[in-house]
């Protein structure tokens, strides 16, 4: 299948230009003025022209945090790779990397296999995965350097969650001591989870249940501390380190004053930090449905990330999407915060919230806007090249974007599989008029024309040591 997206203003991170973009089966053969006329002056044989004037043409977005039916707080997120890449693909996102887990007490295999089990066969768009590393001992380490040979190159560990995903500081130590010779990446939830255990604690004692006090007693100032520790250990075992969902200006200043030192140290942040703050988890129970981990933070954090993204102390924003249904799941959390699943539904509205508030907003350029959706997430990832890019061979994972498109942001009208949205009634401006997944249209019209399992499994690059 030949398809020709005509006059569209291709952006990529590097720049932008008017020009058509010729696919040829899953890559594009070519970007450039005039590829409807061929080289002998004839028009170019094409299966379908999609006529993108007025649009922009996009690499297909990249989010490189979800987490589809991850375990949680005795529950599971709620979409599937099917129904959560589904919605990706309605956003404009054609990959993501989830994350696999490893229960504590099993080994690093066991838990890739069950999500590679999860996602084959079911996913729409492309995925990769990481691993959230549970238990660091002698047997998991040599496992990682297996699974970097397969292309799952990154390990998440936390220093939140006591008794769940937590890791003292040895672990974490030996785990990045691991990636120097593998060239993993370690990827780190910065929160000082036993101190936060503490005043949690000390809160409900006190009667203060509602989920707003999930937000209080998460100091950012223990978000601070924890990334300030992280990245001192990675600089200790001589390895870049990788901060995930990055909500306060503590850890922005933790992580900005380390690559003010020259230490390779990165971060994500994610729309719900830039959009939504602590006063959206008032209103008794229904901030339940605004309860993650880090919370949402105070406004004043905000013009400090956006500054973080402008100024690229902050790489890239991915969602931490991870939805659990408001009328049963986070009931869970009735009388007690503690209890409340932790995670937000967020992988369809990223690229748009992004557009919207970044590019319309005009904090960031719309090259920008590529960068932190999808240019930085494949250069990171070990796709460059493959993802990312509008560009002659690479994959033709492409958007055709509406810049002035306006809609409104609801559950009424969303994919994601879950019954609220933390942006509704939101509008916003700029939408995914066509989305093509390798070459395949697989979003037009309002309508999904893909199929569950034709998303593959993206066997991705080790690029710890090239990271700068
Ligand atoms: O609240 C969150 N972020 N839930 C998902 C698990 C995690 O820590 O990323
Ligand atoms: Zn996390
Ligand atoms: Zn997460």
């Amino acid at each position: 299948m030949r398809i020709l997206i005509s006059g569209g203003t291709v952006v990529n991170a590097g720049g932008s230009v008017e020009a058509d973009v010729l696919i040829d089966g899953e890559t594009v053969s070519a970007v450039g003025r005039g590829l409807s006329r061929g080289a002998g002056g004839g028009s170019v044989q094409v299966d379908r022209t999609i006529d993108a004037s007025g649009k922009l043409v996009i690499p297909g977005a990249i989010d490189v945090h979800t987490h589809m039916e991850l375990p949680f707080g005795g529950t599971f997120a709620k979409d599937t790779f099917e129904t959560g890449t589904r919605a990706a693909a309605f956003g404009g996102t054609t990959t993501i990397i989830d994350f696999a887990v490893q229960t504590r007490g099993r080994s690093l295999r066991e838990g890739l296999d069950a999500w590679h089990a999860k996602a084959q066969g079911n996913a729409v768009v492309d995925y990769g995965f990481h691993m959230i590393m549970s238990d660091v001992t002698d047997e998991s380490l040599v496992e990682m350097d297996q699974l970097v040979a397969e292309g799952v190159t990154d390990f998440k560990l936390f220093t939140a969650y006591p008794g769940v995903f937590y890791s003292d500081d040895g672990a974490i130590f030996r785990a990045m001591q691991r990636t120097a010779t593998n060239d993993g990446l370690i990827m780190m939830h910065a929160e000082n989870g036993m101190a936060i255990d503490v005043v949690a604690a000390q809160a409900v004692e006190a009667g203060n249940t509602d989920p707003y006090y999930h937000g209080v007693v998460r100091y950012p100032i223990f978000e601070g501390e924890a990334t300030n520790r992280v990245i001192r250990l990675a600089e200790a075992a001589g390895v870049p380190v990788y901060i995930v969902h990055l909500s306060a200006r503590d850890a922005l200043d933790a992580v900005r004053g380390a690559r003010d030192r020259g230490v390779n140290a990165f971060a994500e942040t994610c729309p719900q930090y830039l959009f939504l703050s602590l006063e959206d988890m008032g209103n008794g129970f229904e901030g339940a449905k605004f309860v993650c981990s880090p919370p949402l933070r105070t406004a004043d954090h905000q013009p400090e990330l956006w500054s973080g993204l402008v100024k690229d102390d902050l790489q890239l924003v991915a969602t931490d999407h991870c939805p659990f249904d408001f009328h049963d799941q986070k009931q869970l959390g009735q009388g007690d915060f503690r209890k409340v699943p932790n995670g937000l539904p967020g992988v369809e509205d990223r690229v748009d919230l992004m557009h919207d508030g970044g590019v319309v907003g005009g904090r960031i350029s719309r090259e920008r806007w590529v960068e932190i959706i999808a240019a930085a997430p494949a250069r990171m990832f070990g796709l460059e090249g493959v993802k990312g890019v509008v560009a002659a061979g690479a994959d033709a994972d492409i958007v055709i974007y509406d810049p002035e498109r306006r809609h409104t942001i609801s559950a009424s009208t969303h994919h994601m599989n879950v019954d609220y949205s933390c942006y509704e009634g939101r509008q916003v401006v700029g939408g995914s008029d066509v989305v093509l997944s390798r070459g395949k249209v697989v979003v037009e019209n309002g309508q999904f024309t893909g199929a569950r399992g034709d998303g593959r499994f993206l066997k991705r690059r080790a690029v710890g040591p090239t990271l700068a």
